[in-house]
């Protein structure tokens, strides 16, 4: 049984494994507690020690009823206990009022995995009643029965082929559920469609404390601060509010000091909440404010727009705008969690979600092929599998955050196709938009990498069809001064000593930092 915290856990925190034995549920139900920083809990195991006998003992003394009472009484018991990980018994969810019980209070994910790969799988285990005697005909014909009902559940995972580190991991993308380590504290990422509802309730599961005042830009405000606030009252916050007009024009000082007299008209104390309810814009200014209010509190990204979920919400940059430059002040302040809900960018505007799928784009190329093939299907099979798309982003982002939290290394690799893009956006005067410039910039990266005989052939043309197909450009403008570009390039951060640093593309997975080229040679390369 879980233990730990003792507050009932109300919705989606509960993390359950299902699918037929040998399918992986207690290895993977192990690994993936640690992952999560959750407890676990293996009903068999639960029902063994409640029972003080063995799960043979008790099918050959009370039957598989005996047993099935045992298992309900159980499952009904943990559920109620604490948000974790549990792996459930191959048929405990056949009963309707407990599949109603889990799906009520967490997720269900189905392992699966071949025939073969179940009974090898079990060769070495012996207390499994309902296969004794010929386990293959046994195992053959439970599948039989119980495909249909596996089958039912809409998260499924194959476990066949994968190593356990690879089946947590995707498990973890399948389920968008992720913890990260770093900056003094570890914070949970959520990613689950409609979840907006649900903020209030993964606050009070984390302990977090008011007042909550909920940061947000008119666009954004005007159609999820309801949602928000309902949730926030349902589970007794009190809660304010602070809307400012949207754009990047407003991520200044200026409106990070409205914020802070908006803490203090609230009374926010050292431990009351900021909650950024946004995108990139919202997500920097409010995590700054809470950076520096009180000397930090803590704060909660609730990502908004495909940018800011794939690109800004974890990771704990915050900063603001001065009049000399993008992102000159800042700080680390890492959120305690960050919650995401797909579902919000039904509404975002057709060129926002544009400026994320090159991010995307960008992602898949850095650290997961699987993304961007994903990405090469073309703009209607990427529309309808957003939430996808944003858990698979995530989980790179999260990979490269925690080997590199301050960005004194791999985290370099984000900047692939900003080096150009960022002045292709400069020099166009913001007549490109963000995610316009850093295809434009990926594309030209590529083919500089390309040149240097650093990029596999075929690289460039892959990248530009992958983008076209989003309906991104893909081409410095021809009229735009290179000249102009090398000067903005100059200014950039990612200059050293008379040479312009990048991070490259070498093939779709691989990306490499830290490339200094002489700024001449730029020039030449670009073309
Ligand atoms: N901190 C980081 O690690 C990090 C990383 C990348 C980018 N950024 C920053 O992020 C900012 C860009 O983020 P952005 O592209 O999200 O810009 P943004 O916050 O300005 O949002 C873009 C527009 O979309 C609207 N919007 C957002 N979500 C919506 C929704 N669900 N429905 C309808 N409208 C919605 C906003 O109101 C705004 O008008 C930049 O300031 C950039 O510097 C930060």
């Amino acid at each position: 049984m879980f233990s730990g915290r003792k507050k009932r856990c109300e919705v989606g925190e509960v993390f359950f494994l299902y699918g037929p034995s040998g399918s992986g549920k207690s290895s993977l139900g192990r690994e993936l507690t640690q992952k999560l920083g959750l407890n676990f809990c293996d009903l068999d195991a639960e029902i063994e020690a409640q029972a003080g006998k063995s799960i043979a003992t008790i099918f050959a003394e009370e039957g598989e009823s005996g047993f099935r009472i045992r298992e309900k009484q159980i499952l009904q018991q943990t559920v109620a206990a604490r948000p974790g990980v549990v792996a459930l018994g191959g048929g405990a969810l056949l009963d309707p009022e407990s599949r109603a019980l889990v799906t009520r209070q967490g997720d269900v994910l189905c392992l699966t995995a071949s025939l073969e790969t179940l009974l090898e799988r079990l060769h070495q285990e012996h207390d499994r009643p309902l296969l004794e005697g010929d386990r293959r005909e046994k195992m053959i014909h439970m599948l039989g029965e119980r495909s249909g009902h596996y089958d039912s559940f809409s998260m499924k995972l194959d476990t066949g082929g994968l190593i356990l580190e690879q089946a947590v991991r995707e498990a973890q993308i399948i389920m968008g559920a992720f913890q990260i380590h770093g900056m003094g504290l570890s914070y949970d990422v959520r990613i689950k469609k409609g979840s907006l509802k649900d903020l209030g309730t993964a606050l009070r599961v984390r302990d977090l404390l008011g007042p909550m005042v909920v940061v947000s830009d008119k666009n954004v405000g005007r159609l999820y601060s309801g949602r928000v606030g309902a949730s926030l009252r349902k589970v007794n916050y009190e809660e304010y509010g602070m809307l400012f007009p949207a754009g990047e024009v407003n991520k200044t000082l200026e409106t990070v000091a409205q914020l802070w007299d908006v803490f203090v008209r609230a009374r926010m104390e050292r431990k009351s909440t900021v909650i950024a309810l946004g995108g990139g814009v919202v997500g920097d200014l409010a995590g700054f404010a809470a950076a520096t209010f009180l000397r930090g509190v803590p704060w909660v990204n609730v990502p908004t727009s495909l940018l800011a979920m794939v690109d800004a919400s974890v990771g704990g940059k915050t900063g603001v705008n001065l009049p000399q430059g993008k992102n000159l002040i800042g700080a680390f302040h890492a959120p305690r969690l960050v919650h995401v809900d797909p579902e919000v960018l039904s509404t975002l505007p057709d060129v926002e979600l544009r400026n994320g799928l090159a991010e995307v784009v960008k992602t898949g190329v850095i650290g997961d092929p699987g993304l961007f093939a994903r990405c090469q299907e073309g703009e209607s099979a990427v529309r309808s599998n957003l939430d996808e798309l944003v858990r698979r982003s995530i989980a790179v982002k999260i990979d490269i955050i925690k080997e590199d939290p301050y960005e004194n290394g791999i985290r370099e690799a984000l900047n692939l196709g900003h080096t150009v893009g960022h002045a292709v956006e400069m020099v166009s005067d913001f007549g490109l938009h963000h995610g316009e410039a850093v295809s434009i910039g990926m594309v030209a990266e590529a083919r500089l990498s390309q040149r240097m005989g650093l990029a596999e052939n075929g690289l460039v043309e892959r990248l530009t069809e992958a983008l076209k197909g989003l309906g991104l450009p893909v081409q410095i403008p021809e009229d735009m001064s290179r000249d102009d570009l090398i000067a903005v390039m100059k200014l950039d951060k990612k200059r050293a000593e008379g040479k312009l640093r990048f991070s490259l593309p070498i093939r779709v997975g691989d990306v490499q930092t830290g490339i200094e080229i002489n700024e001449t040679e730029v020039v030449e390369l670009l073309g």
